[in-house]
């Protein structure tokens, strides 16, 4: 990469974040684990707030993942209910404010009232440009990339594509992030040191940050830690420290 195309920016253009925690943080009230997500709610809504006043100019958050399936048929139940609810509940205002809410993953599973819901959501507010919240569901990072691959792979055999033209802007454009600057900071809360399957494609370059505090419980300030930390990293790019700081 050139040291002229090197960003010098000190607030993440594109934060990604796992929400991990809910469930522990409901358990150590002897609560349902649902209450811990529905508590986690007010976490989200925290967080696009502090975005917006921020000026970071995309979040995207894991919601639910391909494996999330797996858990108790209450606990997916419940969860499904908080996602018809958040959207019921949250969209005029995230539209009053300027956000622009999409879903990324393969929303084919959901019921046909959720993926209205989520589909409406993301029409309504496709005009907005103060922030984008990508909402990831029934997500997988290598899932996301195979689909991308098969994309190509049919425009390649339909003589729309040349292989040998392929780069990696190509890539990323048939990616579910098309557009999007590539994520800078990624977040993972509740004390797992883990990437499990998130924007694998899109974190290549981004710093991450791991904090054991549970997702209920982040707010401003725990945000803010995270901002001030990646401000006080330098991204290399593989470059020299030297290089870096002569294209600063
Ligand atoms: C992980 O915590 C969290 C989830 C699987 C669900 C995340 C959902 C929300 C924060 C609710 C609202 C979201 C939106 C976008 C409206 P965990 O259950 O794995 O916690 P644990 O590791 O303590 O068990």
């Amino acid at each position: 990469m050139a040291t002229d195309s090197i960003p010098v920016l000190r607030v993440p253009r594109h934060l990604a974040i796992i929400m991990d925690g809910n469930g522990r943080w409901a358990e150590r009230r002897r609560r349902p684990r649902s209450f811990g997500h529905r508590e986690g709610q007010k976490a989200v809504r925290a967080t696009v707030e502090f975005c917006r006043r921020r000026g970071i100019g995309v979040l995207t958050l894991f919601a639910f993942s391909s494996e999330n399936w797996k858990r108790p048929e209450g606990e997916v139940g419940a969860l499904m209910q908080l996602f018809l609810h958040a959207l019921d509940r949250e969209v005029d205002e995230l539209h009053a404010n300027g956000v622009r809410i999409r879903f990324i993953g393969d929303l084919a599973p959901f019921s046909p009232e959720l993926r209205q819901r989520m589909q409406r959501a993301a029409e309504r507010t496709a005009g907005n440009e103060a922030l984008v919240v990508n909402v990831a569901v029934n997500y997988g990072g290598r899932w996301e990339i195979v689909e991308a691959a098969r994309t190509l792979a049919a425009a390649a055999a339909r003589g729309e594509l040349d292989p040998a033209t392929l780069d990696e802007a190509g890539f990323a454009d048939a990616t579910c992030l098309a557009g999007q600057p590539p994520v800078d900071l990624f977040i993972r809360t509740g004390g797992e040191r883990r990437i499990s399957n998130f924007l694998l494609w899109h974190v290549a370059y981004a710093e991450l940050y791991f904090t054991d505090t549970l997702w209920p419980d982040v707010d401003a300030e725990v945000l803010g830690a995270a901002l001030a930390d990646y401000a006080s990293r330098e991204r290399r790019y593989g470059l020299t420290s030297a290089q870096v700081r002569a294209a600063g």
